[in-house]
């Protein structure tokens, strides 16, 4: 270990350190994280101050996160750096295109049956979702999981009011695809919404004077056999937030007709609906696994 390090030779000194590292793409990400973070360091000519603030925002955005509010996950959303490595990994495929998995997905949803509502008792616009799921030839993928998750008609995930729902889960839900690779489920028509600001990636986007507003949308997370897993969502087609997404994961390929139905007009399980609703139909193709 040397002594003495200077601005110039630092960089090099604590590089050094990960050669011993038995795990060589551990070494080659330390090495190349070391490098960046030094050369940022010496460009911006970060001051002493500048990296206390940064460390006490590291540590509030560590602070606040949980299972239910993953502010981690929000400010690699915000940076940009979620879509990015999506897009790293997911640059060229037959199918479905992926995008960020967002700070609001949660283990702890229930498993649904097809048909069922998963609105959990929340109110709003129904919305009925008709959904396949198929390899890149076309053909049907029986018993995949289908994890969904959307915020309700004034932009609110259910994380967002556990007072208010008693901590219950809603509109949320793990779905299987049944023989035909089809699953479907009624719910309420999301709307756009923004990230949560009331913490540190809030003072961000507050400073920067951006958006903090997502176009309306609903997630998926899929998963089956032999297949690599998507994570994707479906953008809705009239959205006037589409081309100003706070976290940048509007894709052309995933936005969807959101289709406007009347009162009186027959619903897709059957129900003759006494208000308007909405319908919407998507087919999700996976891509096989490579591992
Ligand atoms: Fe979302």
């Amino acid at each position: 270990m040397a002594i003495d390090l200077t601005e110039e030779t630092i960089t090099a000194a604590v590089q050094g350190t990960f050669a011993g590292a038995t795990d060589a793409r551990l070494r080659e990400l330390f090495v190349s994280l070391v490098q960046h973070l030094h050369d940022f360091a010496r460009e911006t000519r970060l001051t002493s101050e500048e990296w206390f603030t940064a460390v006490d925002f590291l540590e509030r955005v560590g602070h606040l996160s949980s299972p239910t509010r993953q502010e981690f996950v929000l400010l690699s959303d915000i940076l940009g750096l979620s879509v990015l490595v999506d897009r790293i990994n997911h640059a060229h495929s037959s199918a479905t295109e992926s995008t960020l998995l967002g700070p609001f997905y949660t283990e702890g949803r229930p498993r649904a049956e097809n048909g069922a509502d998963i609105s959990g008792g929340v109110t709003g616009m129904p919305l009925f979702f008709s959904g396949a799921v198929v390899d890149t030839e076309g053909r049907p993928v029986a018993d995949a999981h289908v994890d969904t998750w959307h915020s309700d008609g004034e932009g609110f995930y259910d994380v967002q009011q556990a007072d208010r729902l008693n901590g219950e889960t809603a509109m949320r839900a793990l779905l299987t695809t049944d023989a035909d690779g089809r699953f479907w489920f009624r719910s309420i028509v999301p709307r756009y919404y923004p990230v949560p600001t009331d913490g540190p990636c809030g003072e961000i986007i507050h400073a920067a004077g951006r958006s903090p507003v997502r176009p309306g949308h609903i997630h998926f997370r899929l998963h089956a056999n032999d297949y690599e897993s998507l994570v994707t969502m479906l953008f809705r087609d009239d959205d006037p937030y589409l081309e100003r997404d706070a976290v940048f994961g509007v894709k052309s390929s995933l936005v969807a007709e959101f289709l406007q139905h009347g009162a009186g007009e027959t619903a897709p399980d059957g129900t003759e609906m006494s208000e308007p609703f909405q319908t919407v139909e998507w087919t999700f193709a996976l891509a096989p696994d490579r591992r």
